[in-house]
C-alpha cells in the first residue's frame, strides 16, 4: 500500500516536471525564437527568480544585470517573477517603452502588489481615465497653492519635531523623515491634521504597506492577509470622509486633492475610484519621500565637502531672509541649485525605484530587438544611473556633475517618464529641501555606521541614526507673520 503510494507520487511528480518541460521547450522554441533578444528562461516556472532575487539582496545588486549585460548585451530575455521577461538597461529602449500608450505597453506588477492597491488605482488603469486621473492629479499637485501650503505644513512639522531634539541624543533619520513626510502628504490628500485619525492612518497603513511585495498568500496570519484587512480599515474611514465631502458644497478653490477627485463632473469618479487612490497616494508619504531624505544625509554624512557646501548655501538664505524679516517659501527652497544637485544625486545613486515592468500588448520591435505580445519587459533604470558610459565614477556621490548636466536626459529617469511621470516630482524635491534647510542650518551629527538595504524596497537597515549637536548661537523661535500662521521662523 505504501509502495503504491510513492509509485503515485513519484509518477505525478515526474509528470509535472515533463510539463514544465514542454511548456519551457514550447516558449524557447516558440515563433519568436530568432528574433528574441539573448538571454536565457532559467528554471522551468521559477525562471531566474532566485538568482535575482539572491542579487537584489546583496551588497552588489547590479551583479544579476552586469553578468547579464557583459554575455547579451543590454537588453535580454529573462523569466523572473512568474513571466518570460525582456529586460532593458538600455535608456533608449526604456525611454521608447515609457512613452507607448497603453494598445502598446500596460503596467504590470506582482500580484500581492495588485491584490492590494485596489483595481481603480491609477497605477493600474489605462486609457483616457488614468490620463483625466493624472491630469487633475498632477495640475493640484503642481499648483503654487499647495507647493505653499506643504511648505507651511512640512516647516511646522520639521520645526516641532526638531524642536525636540537634545544634544548628543541619537536620532533616526529614516523614522523621522517618515513620520513627517506622511502627515505632510495626507493633509494634502484630505486636509487631516495630527489627529487619533491621522494616527490610525498610519499605523494601518504600516501594515498595509508591509504586504506590498509579499508571498500571493491570501491565508490567516501571512503578511498579504494582514495588508489586506490594514487596508479594508483604511477603505471604512476614507469612504466616511469621501460622503462627508460630498455632502458639503464644493469650493471654488479645492483645498486638497480629494476636493479634486470629488468636484469631478464626468461620473466616472466613484467612491472606490476615490479611495483606491487616496489610499495609494499616500505610498510616497511613507516610501518614497523619506528614503530621498534618508538618502541624502547618508551620502552627505559620507561626503564632507558637499555637506560644507550644502550648509553654506543654506545658511546664507537664513540670514538673507532673517535680514530681510521674511519668512522662508517655496521658491526659495527650490532655487537653492547646490541643494537641488545633492537631491538630483540622491536620486542617482539612492535609485529608489529600481525599475518599471510593462507588458506588451502586441508584438514589438524596438532597435531591432523584439519583445512578443503577452511578454513583461523590465525598463531597469538602476543600470543606466549606474553606467560609467554615462556617468563618471557612478559609485562616487558627486552632485559637481550636475552643474551643467541636463536632468531631462533618458540617462536620468527616476520618475519615469511619458504619459505615467511622476506627477510629485515638485513636490518630493521641495519636502527633501526643506528638511535639509531645517537640519544643516540647526544641527551637526556624526552618523553611525549604516548600509542600505536593497530589496524588496529600499531602506536603511539600521534606519540612519545620527548622534545631534546642536550649531552654536542663540537659537529663538520668533513667530511668523499672519500670512504664513502656524509655523515658525528661526533666527541665529
Ligand atoms: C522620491 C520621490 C518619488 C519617486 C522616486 C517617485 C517615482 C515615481 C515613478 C518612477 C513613477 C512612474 C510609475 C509608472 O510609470 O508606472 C511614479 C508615478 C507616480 N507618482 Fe511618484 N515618485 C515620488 C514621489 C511622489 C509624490 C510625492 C507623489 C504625490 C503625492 C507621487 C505621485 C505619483 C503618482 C500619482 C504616480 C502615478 C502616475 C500615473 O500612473 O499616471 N510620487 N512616481
Amino acid at each position: 500500500m505504501d509502495n503504491a503510494w510513492i509509485l503515485g507520487l513519484v509518477g505525478t511528480i515526474l509528470s509535472f516536471i515533463l510539463l514544465c518541460r514542454s511548456f519551457w521547450a514550447k516558449i524557447s522554441r516558440s515563433k519568436y525564437r530568432n528574433q528574441l533578444p539573448l538571454g536565457t528562461l532559467g528554471w522551468p516556472l521559477i525562471g531566474e527568480t532566485l538568482e535575482f532575487i539572491s542579487c537584489a539582496y546583496s551588497d552588489y545588486p547590479e551583479s544579476f544585470m552586469d553578468k547579464r549585460r557583459s554575455m547579451y548585451g543590454k537588453v535580454f530575455k529573462s523569466h523572473i517573477f512568474g513571466s518570460p521577461t525582456i529586460i532593458s538597461t538600455d535608456a533608449e529602449v526604456s525611454r521608447f517603452i515609457l512613452q507607448s500608450d497603453a494598445k502598446t505597453f500596460v503596467p504590470s506588477y506582482p500580484r500581492s502588489l495588485t491584490e492590494l492597491i485596489g483595481k481603480s488605482s491609477i497605477l493600474l488603469i489605462n486609457g483616457s481615465l488614468q490620463r483625466r486621473v493624472h491630469g487633475l492629479i498632477g495640475a493640484f499637485l503642481k499648483s503654487a497653492h499647495l507647493k505653499a501650503q506643504i511648505t507651511k505644513d512640512m516647516q511646522k512639522y520639521v520645526q516641532e519635531s526638531m524642536a525636540t531634539w537634545k544634544d548628543n541624543q541619537l536620532i533616526y533619520i529614516q523614522d523621522e523623515a517618515k513620520q513627517i513626510a506622511f502627515e505632510v502628504l495626507v493633509k494634502a490628500l484630505m486636509s487631516l491634521d495630527p489627529s487619533k485619525e491621522m494616527e490610525f492612518l498610519r499605523q494601518s497603513f504600516q501594515e498595509f504597506i508591509g504586504g506590498l511585495i509579499s508571498l500571493p498568500v491570501k491565508i490567516p496570519g501571512s503578511q498579504l492577509y494582514r495588508s489586506l484587512q490594514a487596508r479594508k480599515r483604511m477603505v471604512k474611514l476614507v469612504h466616511e470622509i469621501i460622503q462627508d465631502r460630498r455632502k458639503s458644497s464644493s469650493p471654488s478653490n479645492p483645498r486638497d486633492v480629494l476636493d479634486v477627485l470629488v468636484s469631478d463632473t464626468s461620473g466616472q469618479f466613484t467612491d472606490e475610484l476615490i479611495s483606491d487612490n487616496m489610499i495609494d497616494l499616500m505610498i510616497p508619504g511613507e516610501d518614497s519621500v523619506p528614503l530621498l531624505i534618508t538618502l541624502a544625509i547618508k551620502y552627505l554624512s559620507d561626503s564632507p565637502k558637499a555637506l560644507h557646501q550644502l550648509t553654506e548655501e543654506n545658511m546664507k538664505l537664513k540670514r538673507q531672509k532673517a535680514k530681510l524679516g521674511e519668512p522662508l517659501c517655496w521658491s526659495d527652497y527650490m532655487n537653492l541649485p547646490f541643494t537641488q544637485n545633492v537631491i538630483t544625486e540622491t536620486l542617482r545613486m539612492g535609485n529608489i525605484i529600481i525599475g518599471l515592468i510593462r507588458k506588451a500588448m502586441k508584438d514589438v520591435e524596438i532597435k531591432g530587438y523584439l519583445i512578443p505580445k503577452g511578454w513583461c519587459v523590465f525598463t531597469y533604470f538602476r543600470s543606466v544611473h549606474l553606467d560609467e558610459q554615462h556617468y563618471d565614477w557612478p559609485y562616487k556621490f558627486n552632485p559637481w556633475r550636475w552643474q551643467d548636466k541636463d536632468t531631462g536626459s533618458c540617462n536620468f529617469t527616476p520618475f519615469g517618464g511619458g504619459q505615467r511621470l511622476c506627477p510629485g516630482i515638485d513636490l518630493a524635491r521641495l519636502e527633501a529641501s526643506i528638511f535639509l534647510h531645517h537640519f544643516v542650518t540647526q544641527f551637526r551629527w556624526v552618523a553611525e555606521d549604516d548600509s542600505v538595504i536593497n530589496f524588496p524596497t529600499i531602506r536603511l537597515k539600521k534606519r540612519m541614526p545620527v548622534w545631534v549637536q546642536r550649531r552654536e548661537g542663540p537659537l529663538a523661535f520668533v513667530p511668523f507673520p499672519r500670512e504664513c500662521e502656524g509655523t515658525t521662523r528661526q533666527t541665529s
